[in-house]
């Protein structure tokens, strides 16, 4: 038999369609008695609708729709009808009219729900990943699934119109490390070979530019064996980009009309015509991070012409040493209590301050903490900092890099604590000129500091070998709100550059051949000059829809742990499929 089938949407009508016999399918929301007049609230995703079987209703009618429950899913028919003036909700896009019901069929019953569907479930993360269907059902999220496909398909459009192809690459692939672990699948017909699945298609993009398609982009997943974190999941999805014969600017202005493209479209928002440009070196001077947000000012200066005769042995003692002395004045927080004080401590040393001096200007100068050592300059510090009664300057002296990084984060929290990052905002930036090899000190060796293909800047060819520290690569990553949403690079395609790279990060000859020797080898026909990025599509998402975790624009994510509640994996596997795959486990002892 036929079931009832909708002829409109639970979001769909309005007063001009008052008179109208309709069917609407879809799940019970709320559904109340009013002492013989029973509401049903009918949701779908499109909307809610107020369906009611009135008072005089056939005996039936009203037993059935009493026996209704949460989330039962419904198809009933009726006419829709003006709400009374008293109930007229303003707040819903149909909140003028009512269905009056005639019919009711029962599509399926649910069973009793582990949480309530409200805009956001406030349930704990697994309960809402283990029931991962019914989150879905909340209007938060079927926003935000709403909003990453029209962002996909907004990307999609802009790629189109401007002549790059889509090409799909492998997710089966050589195990190629590119700075994470890999995840592996054991070949069951070539026993004791993997394949791993791709950290990015970085290497396929390129041999495709080799391969003369010019312009690529795909909407690319990416597999990293890494700690799950807020912004970080074991697969997540790229805005995969890569040109050829471009420069690093074209490329920039390519993904500055993106975004532009894509806010316009989806969230109707204008970004500014270009976004701001640091280098490394002033970000990091300035912002203390190599992902700034310039949502808020509040930068860090430097303090080290005050020390000199101030008295102060630990940052005497620092600038001694060739180290630095950063200051931060907080505005308005020249009320802080010691206990706030001591917090904002705490951040600084997460990232190895040895502590964090500081003291406030009031109507009379600077008092309390380590004032007494700056009373005499205090005219002059006052002026280089612009700092005013009712604020707190707040001091850290170590090495450049671990002043900046500390007094850094102090800076993002204050910016947080201080309301300053509005969500809508959305403040873009590009960091360009980063160093392109980084020292491991554990490892006593050069890394590369963002992948092993970037081209380092001309003036540094000839030299890189004798400081690789100093080398600058043609290396860019975008920032949005204080989070790398992109990074990317000019590519290198001469094969005897790329050998000297890996010779400076300890690839001998023999392991980069074994590694990339097919990338080398494609580069030894005719490689173009290529350049390319590749947005984070969650991270991105996950700003524009004003969320804090990734997890809340991926349908189907993994939680903190790596794991999928849902289906639950990673699982055990059978015995016979490990034979087969000619794997044997060896278990750590204390894991079952
Ligand atoms: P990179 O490793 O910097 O570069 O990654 C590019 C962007 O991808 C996002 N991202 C992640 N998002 C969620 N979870 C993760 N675990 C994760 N890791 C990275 C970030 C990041 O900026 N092949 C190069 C790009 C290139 O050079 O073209 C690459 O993958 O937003
Ligand atoms: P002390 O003289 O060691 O008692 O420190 C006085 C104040 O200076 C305390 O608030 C410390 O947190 C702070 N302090 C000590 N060393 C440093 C440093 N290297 N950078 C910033 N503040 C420091």
């Amino acid at each position: 038999m036929e079931y009832m089938k909708r002829t409109a949407t639970c979001g769909a009508l309005r007063l001009a369609d008052e008179g109208k016999d309709v069917v609407l399918n879809g799940w019970v929301h709320r559904s109340r008695d009013h002492g013989g007049i029973q509401f049903i609230n009918l949701r779908d995703r499109c909307g809610i609708t107020q369906t009611v079987v009135d008072e005089d209703a056939p005996a039936e009618l009203k037993k059935l729709a009493g026996s209704l429950r949460m989330e039962y899913c419904i198809a009933v028919k009726g006419r829709v009808r003006k709400r009374p003036d008293s109930m007229v909700n303003p707040e819903m896009p149909t909140g003028e009219i009512e269905l009056q019901i005639t019919d009711i069929e029962v599509l399926s019953k649910s069973a009793p729900l582990p949480f309530m569907i409200e805009q956001e479930s406030d349930a704990k993360e697994d309960l809402r990943l283990t029931y991962r269907y019914l989150d879905l059902r909340t209007p938060g999220m079927q926003e935000r699934m709403k909003l990453r496909h029209d962002v996909i398909f907004a990307v999609r459009e802009f790629f189109h119109e401007r002549g790059f192809y889509e090409v799909e690459t492998p997710t089966m692939i050589k195990s190629t490390p590119e700075g994470a672990r890999d995840f592996l699948v054991p070949s069951r017909l070539h026993p004791g070979k993997f394949y791993a699945l791709p950290q990015s298609p970085q290497l396929f993009k390129q041999i495709i530019m080799v391969g003369g398609l010019d312009k690529y982009f795909q909407i690319a997943r990416c597999y990293r064996d890494e700690d799950a974190r807020g912004d970080r999941q074991l697969e997540f999805t790229q805005i995969d980009v890569e040109m050829s014969f471009v420069t690093r600017d074209d490329v920039l202005r390519i993904t500055e009309e993106l975004f532009q493209y894509a806010f316009r479209k989806t969230l109707q928002t204008e970004l500014p015509e270009s976004f701001p440009r640091f280098t490394y070196h002033e970000v990091m001077n300035t912002y203390g991070s190599d992902k700034p947000d310039i949502r808020f000012g509040l930068p860090l200066q430097d303090f080290s012409p005050f020390v000199e005769g101030s008295g102060f042995k630990a940052f005497d003692s620092v600038l001694e040493a060739g180290g630095a002395v950063k200051a931060l004045t907080a505005k308005g927080c020249g009320g802080y209590s010691r206990k706030q004080i001591t917090q904002l401590e705490d951040t600084a040393k997460i990232y190895q301050a040895k502590g964090l001096a500081w003291m406030k200007v009031t109507e009379n100068g600077l008092e309390g903490g380590v004032s007494k050592f700056f009373a005499q300059k205090q005219e002059e510090i006052l002026a280089a900092l612009g700092a005013e009664a009712g604020d707190l300057i707040l001091m850290v002296a170590d090495t450049w890099r671990t002043a900046c990084t500390a007094l850094g984060a102090v800076r993002s929290r204050l910016g947080k604590d201080l309301g300053l990052t509005d969500p809508k905002t959305f403040a873009f930036c590009w960091v360009i000129d980063f160093p392109l090899f980084e020292w491991n000190e554990e490892g006593r060796k050069w890394e590369a500091a963002h992948h092993m293909f970037s081209m380092p800047q001309q003036q540094y060819l000839d030299t890189m070998e004798q400081n690789p520290g100093e080398v600058k690569g043609d290396l860019y990553d975008l920032v949005l709100n204080g989070n790398e949403v992109a990074s990317g690079s000019i590519r290198i395609h001469d094969p005897e550059i790329q050998r000297r790279i890996f010779r400076i990060v300890g690839f001998s000859e023999e392991e980069a051949e074994k590694r990339f020797g097919f990338l080398l080898n494609a580069f030894q026909y005719g490689p173009p000059p290529h350049g390319g990025i590749a947005p984070g599509l969650d991270r991105i998402l996950m700003i524009m829809a004003g969320e804090q975790t990734i997890k809340e624009v991926i349908a189907f994510p993994k939680n903190s742990v790596g794991v999928s509640p849902m289906e639950g994996s990673p699982s055990e596997v059978d015995e016979a499929q490990l034979k087969d795959l000619h794997v044997k486990l060896d278990l750590p002892e204390n894991d079952a």
